[in-house]
């Protein structure tokens, strides 16, 4: 058979003659879509742009803040509720509104835009464990300075929140989430530790931040650890948030006990936090019991889903190199249930006790709460409330203060009730 006996046949064929119309018909709409996505593409590409943000990028947040605060009239919101479990039990939850995935539509600087949050229901950020998500930005024109601004804008509100104030951050996965609105900066001086005490940490974390050559000039890792210790109520936490404030620095929050914490997590944590910023590990003992007190090789607090393991913490202490000043805060209330091995040189460069209030201590404290009273009652309210209690923490100090608010001379008085 030739080849144009086999068209012939092909041409009688009548499924042929059928299927060659539908290929036609098909061909004509497939043109026509073929068209009109041509003609899309064409008018995005000259008279529409976009700007996508992946919800890994930093800008990403302050964007969501920024169409919260624009899109006000949008009434799909959702939610987003961060929640954080301190080592003492105590649960601080707190509500985020921002707008819904979909798309909501704003007047900005006389443009429509459009803006798509969308939201992946088959990916899932690895890291985060989070969907994947991003916001897609549309306006019409071909003018990109607006993305410019808005990303300037976004920028400067969100700095602007955390103007004077210290940020706090809590792992969520493989990275560090702001958690919660920025808390208004502590003054140090709100925090009364033993005469000379404060003043000495803050000396020595100062030196350390101004002098990154000295580091790197011996090849020694750019970091400082620092732990604080003794009975609760005392102002450990306190003066870290403090500190954290004096400095501008914002605090990274871990906790070791953390069930999904591993060697792995915690190493590359440490890695990624935030630039100027405080490691804190509160109450590490909670975590990591000496490993002399124990029967077995792996202590109690990794025994159940934990994976992090004392040598992995000890690994990813040591292992933080950066350029930036890395400093690690660690608060116990029992020094001595911790093994030696975490808290020798290197590690924990500086240890500091903070104790039960002192003479000085009650005076300064007094002296702060009732400014306008003579310096001699704040010696008197000292002397009496050593005489009454041998231990007395400053938390205790300052209940009892808060029930004698404008009563000075009965907050001497009743300096015997403060346990109660
Ligand atoms: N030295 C201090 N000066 C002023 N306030 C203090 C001091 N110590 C504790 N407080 C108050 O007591 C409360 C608990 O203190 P915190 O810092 O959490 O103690 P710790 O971490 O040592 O257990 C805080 O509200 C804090 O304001
Ligand atoms: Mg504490």
């Amino acid at each position: 058979m030739t080849f144009s006996d086999f068209l012939g046949a092909l041409k009688d064929n009548p499924y042929f003659g059928a299927g060659f119309g539908l290929v036609g018909v098909g061909t004509a709409l497939a043109l026509a879509r073929k068209g009109t996505q041509i003609g899309m593409i064409f008018f995005r590409r000259n008279y529409m742009i976009t700007l996508e943000v992946p919800s890994r990028d930093k800008s990403y947040h302050w964007l969501l803040s920024w169409i919260t605060k624009h899109a006000r009239h949008t009434q799909h919101l959702s939610v987003e509720t961060s929640y954080l479990q301190h080592e003492s039990g105590r649960v601080h939850t707190q509500f985020d509104f921002h707008p819904s995935p979909g798309n909501h539509i704003i007047w900005y600087k006389r443009k429509w835009i459009r803006i798509e949050r969308t939201r992946e229901k088959q990916m899932v950020d690895l890291h985060t464990g989070t969907p994947w998500e991003s916001v897609t930005f549309t306006a019409l024109g071909r003018d990109r300075e607006i993305f410019f601004n808005i990303l300037q804008e976004a920028r400067e509100l969100a700095l602007k929140q955390e103007e004077g104030r210290t940020v706090m951050y809590t792992a969520m996965g493989a990275e560090w989430r702001p958690f919660g609105f920025p808390r208004r900066r502590r003054p140090l001086s709100s925090v009364v530790l033993d005469q000379g005490v404060a003043e000495k940490i803050v000396d020595d974390v100062k030196e350390f931040i101004g002098h990154p050559k000295w580091y790197t000039d011996r090849g020694i890792p750019y970091r400082r650890g620092y732990l604080l210790y003794g009975p609760p109520g005392c102002g450990k936490s306190s003066f870290i948030t403090a500190l954290a404030g004096e400095l501008g620095y914002s605090i990274c929050l871990m906790s070791l006990s953390d069930r999904s914490m591993s060697d792995d997590r915690l190493n590359h944590l440490l890695s990624v936090a935030p630039q100027q910023s405080i490691i804190l590990l509160e109450d590490v003992d909670a975590a990591f019991v000496s490993r002399e007190l124990l029967p077995t090789e792996s202590p109690l607090a990794y025994q159940g889903m934990g994976r992090l393991t004392f040598s992995g913490l000890l690994n990813a202490l040591d292992g933080v190199a950066s350029s930036e000043a890395r400093i690690v805060f660690m608060t116990t209330n029992f020094i001595d249930r911790l093994d030696p091995a975490l808290i020798r040189p290197g590690r924990v460069d500086v240890k500091q006790y903070v104790g039960h209030c002192t003479h000085w201590q009650l005076t300064q404290m007094f002296q702060r709460f009732y400014p306008s009273e003579p310096t001699g009652e704040g010696e008197r309210f000292s002397k009496c409330a050593l005489e009454e209690h041998a231990q007395l923490s400053a938390a205790q100090v300052q209940g009892h203060f808060m029930l004698h608010k404008l009563d000075p001379i009965g907050s001497i008085e009743n300096v015997s009730k403060i346990r109660e």
